[in-house]
């Protein structure tokens, strides 16, 4: 998918640096042609010759080296970059490009790009909020370079505050969000719930399922990287949400009846990919339930159905089910499919061990209402999400 795609990285000198070499290994296992430049103080971190290593290209550090090919290296490598990240950025690298100076390969790469560049700053807090750093990062955003902003914690330095180079993964979803092929979504807006719902019993204990949540996260992903403008209503806890995507936390049935039917009206696109428990605890205990010699019975009302719900006030929205099935993989999920007036359902056996709850791949039927089914083979969450847009684009 990104085979064809090139992000020229530039790496600049501060003690991050070596964290720079998971993102470009990252970006080359999805395919990406990564081409380095390290500036002279890079260097002093770690050697060009690691970064060669993980790049599996020459590492340009000199502007007036022997030229390695015929054209002019810091044109050539502007014009064939579809992305320039500078990964860490320092405040001296920000502060040159700012102020337009051009004295060595990579800030006169930057300056002769027509890519979208992109700064990851890492640096000490007080570097990073002082107000000349601050103001050139501003004059660069309105120029349209683009900011990841770094992460605050305990820096190398021991100060604890603002600039930490973020996770390499935070790196790396963003340029390939930026990287990524299509863009068939751009104006659209995208509703994904994902994750279990709880039916609390007492302070203490609920009841709830084995929903992780990873598909619609992957869900909501996918439609962000098209272009969409996406809200995710989520059950799941311990996900982290990519940047750029409305996360809205709930835990109950109701919450996510709530919040759902709040985006529902403005909402082009529905997937309903969360496992909304249809029982709750008809009478919740205020205080903690204490342990006595007896049995206990939890007697369980019907909450909402909440898919049934958008079904009946559906208007132009192209509304998405999930159905989970242990048996009649097909019937059932096409019963659904009629019974909450959806567009499509995507049906999958959660018997199956390799795919289903937890598990990083899914198979699935997406089944549409004029009848088409279409089966898919066992392949990533991500991969799957693809296929649902896919569908609902055709
Ligand atoms: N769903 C919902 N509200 C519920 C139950 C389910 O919105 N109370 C949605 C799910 O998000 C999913 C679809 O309905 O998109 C199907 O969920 P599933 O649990 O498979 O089906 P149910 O309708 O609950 O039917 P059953 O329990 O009989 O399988």
């Amino acid at each position: 998918m990104y085979e064809d795609k090139c992000v020229v990285i530039g790496v600049t000198g501060g003690i991050a640096v070596y964290k720079a070499l998971d993102v470009i290994s990252a970006l080359r296992k999805k395919g990406v042609k990564t081409k380095v430049i390290m500036t002279e103080s890079a260097t002093k971190f770690v050697t060009p010759l690691t970064f060669q290593s993980i790049s599996q290209n020459m590492v340009i550090t000199d502007m007036f080296a022997e030229p390695k090919a015929w054209k002019i290296q810091h044109i050539s490598l502007a014009q064939e970059a579809d992305i320039m990240l500078i990964a860490p950025a320092t405040a001296n690298v920000i502060g040159k490009v700012a102020n337009g100076i051009a004295d060595d390969m990579l800030t006169t790469t930057i300056m002769a790009t027509k890519a979208k560049v992109i700064f990851s700053p890492a640096m000490n807090t007080n570097m990073y909020e002082n107000p000349i750093v601050q103001e050139n990062i501003e004059k660069l955003k309105r120029f349209g370079y683009e900011f990841i902003e770094p992460d605050s914690g305990r820096l190398a330095c021991g100060d604890i505050g603002k600039g930490k180079l973020p996770k390499p993964e935070v790196i790396v979803d963003e340029v390939l969000k930026n990287l990524y092929p299509k863009k068939d979504l751009v104006g659209k807006k995208v509703l994904v719930t994902a994750g279990p719902t709880k039916a609390p019993i007492d302070p203490v204990r609920y009841i709830t399922n084995r929903s992780t949540g990873k598909m619609g996260y992957a869900i909501a992903t996918e439609a962000r990287d098209r272009g969409a403008e996406v809200t995710l209503v989520s059950g799941a806890d311990f996900l982290e949400c990519p940047k750029g995507i409305e996360l809205i936390n709930v835990q109950t049935n109701s919450e996510m009846r709530e919040e759902v039917l709040k985006h529902y009206k403005n909402s082009d696109i529905v997937i309903k990919s969360a496992a909304v428990a249809d029982y709750k605890p008809k009478n919740y205990s205020k205080e903690k339930i204490k342990k006595t010699g007896d049995d206990l019975k939890l007697e369980l009302e019907r909450d909402n159905d909440i898919l049934l719900e958008l079904g009946k006030l559906k208007k132009n929205q192209i509304l998405v089910g999930f159905a989970a099935e242990s048996n009649s993989l097909l019937e059932n999920a096409n019963k659904k499919l009629k019974n909450k007036n959806l567009d499509f359902i995507v049906a999958n056996d959660i018997t199956s061990k390799e795919t289903g709850f937890g598990s990083d791949n899914n198979k699935v039927f997406i089944i549409s209402k004029n009848g088409k089914v279409d089966e898919l083979d066992t392949m990533s969450k991500r991969d799957v999400a693809r296929s649902i847009f896919d569908n609902i684009l055709e």
